[in-house]
């Protein structure tokens, strides 16, 4: 065990498009947002005292050997342990995150993949991307049931990807950067309930939402291809239809929908929920000449919060 403090990080995420259809099979895309962060650090503790969590805030403070199976820190931190074949350290891991929680913006995979950075630098390995992104996947079924794998698989990258569930992710080149508004609704919302509400449905009528979820895979296929060529209004024009195929499958609100649709009056060139919905998050695509009207639009619109980040 490393004797100084070490010091790690994760990135949050935005799906761009496929959420929801992803976890069936569809490709999805998703890129990291670096300027939001979840960060670990270990401290070393003296001899005897085993691995303590604080996890700021959650307002939780534990020892590792106290926690249970479910516990979604332990269990990162006890895979980590048993990859690197290290016993359990005496030292303090603390995690702090810039992540608004249950806003669909990847806080607990991003806490998950911080710690797991952390716990394997103190322990004198780098984790691969690929070993990081395992952690927080095993992470990521305690806290969302049956996750696809998108969310672990961008932030272990920290790069856009192109993903398809059980298959290796494509790290897309962006050919021409932009810019997203990311809009908080002010409504904390469950990527465990919307995925299961979004299953309950599919099991009724399993014909109309393929038909759906096909078209969803669609728009990401053709939005990878306006990625890679710098086709930015395309783009947008994509993100809008796929919050239209999103409304239909019913995980938008209203408070979402009115979002988006200031967003796009103000002169957005798109603009979509992202990630599981039922509140959380909306993004919407500008630039230059439209960041500040979309933005006071947003604002004006009810959006307590409004972040701006850069793609690519
Ligand atoms: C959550 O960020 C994205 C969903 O598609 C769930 C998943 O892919 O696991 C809603």
């Amino acid at each position: 065990m490393n004797a100084e403090s070490i010091e790690r990080s994760a990135s949050g995420k935005i799906i761009l498009c496929g959420e929801h259809s992803v976890v069936y099979g569809r490709p999805a895309i998703a890129v990291p947002v670096s300027t939001m962060r979840a960060y670990a650090r270990i401290d070393p503790a003296c001899k005897g005292s085993g691995l303590q969590i604080h996890a700021l805030d959650l307002q939780q403070e534990f020892a590792l050997k106290d926690a249970g199976d479910d516990d979604p820190l332990a269990l990162g931190t006890r895979l980590v342990l048993e990859h690197l074949n290290a016993p359990e350290p005496d030292a303090i891991l603390t995690l702090k995150s810039d992540l608004p929680i249950a806003a669909g913006l990847g806080s607990g995979a991003s806490v998950a993949a911080a710690a797991a950075r952390a716990l394997g630098a103190a322990l004198g390995t780098e984790l691969s991307p690929e070993i990081i992104s395992e952690v927080t996947y095993e992470v990521e079924k305690i806290h969302h049931g049956n996750p696809s794998g998108i969310d672990n698989t961008v932030i272990a990258w920290e790069k856009p990807v192109y993903f398809v569930r059980g298959t290796a992710p494509e790290i897309l080149s962006i050919h021409t950067p932009f810019r997203l508004l990311i809009a908080y609704s002010g409504i904390a919302s469950s990527t465990r309930a919307a995925v299961a509400e979004v299953r309950r449905r599919w099991e009724m009528t399993p014909g109309y939402y393929d038909v759906v979820f096909d078209c969803i895979g669609a728009i990401s296929k053709a939005s990878r291809a306006a990625l890679l060529q710098g086709t930015i209004r395309t783009l947008g024009a994509l993100l809008n239809e796929n919050h239209e195929l999103l409304m239909k499958i019913g995980v938008s609100l209203p408070r979402m929908d009115n979002l988006i649709q200031a967003a796009r009056g103000a002169g957005a060139l798109g603009a979509k929920m992202t990630g599981s919905g039922h509140g959380g998050n909306i993004i919407a695509l500008v630039d230059d000449a439209t960041t500040a009207a979309v933005k006071a639009a947003l604002t004006s619109a009810g959006a307590p919060r409004v972040w701006e980040t850069m793609v690519g």
